[in-house]
């Protein structure tokens, strides 16, 4: 009889939900962290549900051939990174299985087509935004607890170990960003040691070091830094300030922001210490201008191929009115701008609708109009016959897709085109069945924003079927 604690040998069949893998025994499921298809495993049973149990690796009994070395000495415990130990080919084709899967489940399209994925260059070092946490407790791996070395409360930096908030993985190395990133955190947090500053402790809610996030771009050498402490501190930011100036040249721009409340955010009242106070970034030949809280795509790179998907799924004839629905800071609306007549972009954050009109501007583009909003609320009969009907409505919802009655609206306008970008193919698939049945779909085309990870970025074209 299975229970929690058993010790067991399992076979990985596939890949499951979230990364985790799946293994049968005895018709029932086991999902194991950390396991690859062709694995062979000595597991122990963590959970014990009605229907599943959740399983550890406690052995590798014959590894599948589709593993390989990871890169980073955090693997396994940081959790930012599933997949390093899986071949960059297997990911991709994980990840087009697991759209292919969330179609025929959840969209009920039995013979659903899935392209190939499409992949990135560079599998290491393509985030342009890190956003590191400080804190006074670290986080002791297994091997550390089983030892007597003693970690003080300290400034530590790094990430938090998912499901945990109060204590931080200190890192020493980290490779989803150009190598500064890491640089600029260890040069802060040893300044920080050696200057007896505190980190902020969750429990006391106190301490001065909060988070460091760092943004780099494809378009030049240059850096934003934004160091989020617990109120403004003019003698510390000065030390900060030669600390980067003196060793960090490439670092164009210092924010310093202030969060004295509890929840555990990077935003905050912004201070620009040195710089212009934002970067520039460029997606094919549109520049957009980013400040430290402006929401912009994490992978510049992989952003460009994600839109010249859009456009080729669209194909977008030129006196096209199109609907950007939940556009962010208007960055597909810009990409299409110049195939199309107009473009109409909705979207709920108001900072993000100023950002879409300043990279308009920015870009001398002049057939876009950006309005702020909740979704359910703006698009109505009202919104339609003030700004007129679309030709192709896009929509790029957040990881938990369309509300209900948002899929009703886009049924009832019918759009020649409804081109569906999606950063969550089960919320994608889920609200593709709620459009109903007058619908064709075509291919999917997912796209691998965030190697290493199990998440996909998927791209389909809706047609409705002529009445
Ligand atoms: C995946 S992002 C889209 C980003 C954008 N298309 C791009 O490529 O940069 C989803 C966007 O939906 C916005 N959003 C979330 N809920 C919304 C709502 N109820 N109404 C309007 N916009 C919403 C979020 O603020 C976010 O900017």
């Amino acid at each position: 009889m299975l229970q929690r604690q058993s010790i067991l040998d399992v076979s990985i069949e596939r890949f499951g939900d979230r990364g985790k893998s799946i293994a049968h025994l005895d018709g029932f499921t086991i999902m194991v962290t950390g396991g690859v298809p062709g694995d062979r495993l000595k597991v122990r049973i963590v959970r014990k549900k009605r229907r599943y149990a959740e399983a550890e690796i406690v052995e590798v009994l014959t590894p599948s051939p589709l593993r390989t070395e990871a890169k980073c000495a955090h693997f396994g415990v940081c959790g930012g990174c599933k997949w390093q130990h899986v071949k960059y080919e297997s990911q991709l084709q994980a990840k087009r299985d697991s759209v292919r899967d969330a179609m025929q489940r959840i969209a009920m399209i039995p013979d659903a087509v899935v392209e190939e994925s499409v992949g990135a260059d560079e599998i290491y070092y393509y985030r342009n935004k890190m956003e590191y946490s400080f804190g006074s407790k670290r986080w002791l791996t297994r091997a550390e607890i089983g030892t007597d070395i003693k970690f003080e409360d300290s400034v530590y930096g790094g990430f938090h170990v998912s499901g945990n908030y109060s204590k931080v993985l200190d890192i020493s190395q980290c490779h989803l960003q150009d190598p500064i990133s890491y640089e600029l955190l260890e040069a802060i947090r040893s300044h920080a040691r050696r200057k007896g500053w505190s980190a902020w402790d969750v429990r006391t809610t106190t301490g001065y070091l909060r988070y460091l996030v760092v943004r780099t771009t494809t378009a030049s050498d240059d850096v934003l830094v934004n160091l989020v402490t617990t109120g403004f501190d003019d003698d510390k930011i000065s030390e900060v300030t030669s600390l980067l100036q003196e060793h960090f040249p490439r670092v164009s721009t210092f924010v310093n922001t202030s969060n004295t409340g509890v929840a555990q955010t990077a935003y905050g009242d912004a201070n620009v210490v040195f710089g212009p106070g934002n970067i520039v970034d460029r997606i094919g030949k549109y520049e957009f201008e980013i400040s430290p809280q402006a929401f912009f795509q994490t992978n510049t790179k992989q952003a460009g191929r994600l839109y010249e998907v859009v456009l080729g799924v669209g194909q977008f004839a030129p006196g096209d009115h199109v609907y950007d629905l939940y556009c962010g800071a208007g960055s597909i609306s810009l990409y299409l701008s110049e195939y199309v007549e107009r473009i109409t972009g909705i979207e709920v954050i108001a900072s993000a609708i100023e950002n879409a009109r300043a990279n308009a501007t920015r870009n001398g583009v002049d057939n876009c109009t950006f309005v702020q909003g909740d979704m359910l609320k703006v698009l109505n009969d009202d919104f339609v016959s003030r700004h007129g009907r679309p030709d192709v409505i896009v929509v790029d919802p957040p990881r938990s897709g369309m509300h209900p009655r948002v899929v009703e609206r886009l049924s009832a306008l019918r759009p020649e085109k409804l081109v569906y970008v999606s950063c969550n193919p089960r919320t994608q698939a889920r609200d593709i069945e709620l459009l109903g049945s007058g619908w064709t779909t075509g291919p999917s085309h997912p796209v691998d924003m965030f190697p290493h990870t199990h998440h996909v970025e998927n791209v389909m074209l809706l047609t409705p079927d002529s009445t």
